[in-house]
């Protein structure tokens, strides 16, 4: 893969209810970060709209709906997501490995079509050992993430999401050509929020981090821009 730069390294969560909010913020950054998540919640209430007005201003799009499904509604819903331009969308791997084959086939077969990263999510960092195991998953979390990293690999998925602490063990697994995007990012002396495990830009760009999901740092930041700019000036210094 080519090399990415520290700017086009952070992708910003915009975690906010209505386009007219999630408009501004691309505004103010669509020139200090590599692009932008369009995740359930904004979707959900604007659908697709968000997605043509980031690119109508510039912005790039990750269109983070995690796709599960049976394998042809996937692949449907994959080519749909392509059509549409963006630049990364993602689907979970505990969908199997036909899925993300199924959805990779149909994505590269369409002529004439912008190719996006396709990701998948391994095992959602909010799921411990404690609820992996009602569902009947008794390998530690650890190996269960190598594993579905790996099948994602075969079935011809670009890269995974992870948090920072599994960069290490899917990099081994996959091969440092492998895309690991990570959340739970947070800037030295940065409120942590919610996130239990978090690490600095810096750090999770050195663990082998390709893409970085930073939500509120930037976008809950009294200067989004000065906050955005921080984070690539750390990430170039690391
Ligand atoms: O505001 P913050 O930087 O915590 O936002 C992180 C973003 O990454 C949110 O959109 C959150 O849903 C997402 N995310 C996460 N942890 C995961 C997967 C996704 O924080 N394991």
């Amino acid at each position: 893969m080519k090399t990415i730069s520290a700017k086009d390294k952070i992708i910003v969560a915009l975690d906010v209810e209505d386009l007219p909010s999630a408009l501004k913020l691309v505004e103010l950054l669509h020139d200090d970060v590599g692009a932008f998540k369009i995740g359930k919640q904004l979707f959900t209430s604007t659908g697709p709209d968000a997605v043509r007005s980031i690119h109508g201003l510039g912005g790039r799009v990750f269109l983070d709906l995690k796709f599960h499904d049976i394998p042809t509604t996937v692949a449907k819903a994959s080519v749909e997501a392509a059509r549409h331009g963006v630049f990364m969308f993602n689907m979970h791997a505990l969908g199997g490995s036909a899925m993300m084959r199924e959805a990779v086939r149909a994505v590269r077969s369409e002529p004439g079509m912008q190719q996006p990263l396709m990701i998948a999510v391994t095992v959602l960092t909010s799921m411990g050992p404690g609820d992996l195991q009602p569902l009947g998953i008794t390998l530690p979390v650890d190996e269960l993430v190598a594993r579905l990293a790996l099948l994602a690999k075969e079935a011809g998925m670009s890269g995974v999401v992870a948090s920072p602490r599994e960069i290490g063990l899917i990099k081994k697994a996959c091969g440092p050509e492998f895309i690991v995007v990570t959340p739970g990012i947070r800037p030295a002396g940065s409120d942590a929020n919610d996130q239990k495990r978090a690490m600095t830009p810096a750090e999770a760009v050195q663990a082998g981090a390709d893409f970085i999901v930073v939500g509120r740092p930037i976008t809950h930041a009294p200067d989004p821009e000065a906050a955005a700019r921080s984070i690539a000036e750390q990430i170039a210094a690391a």
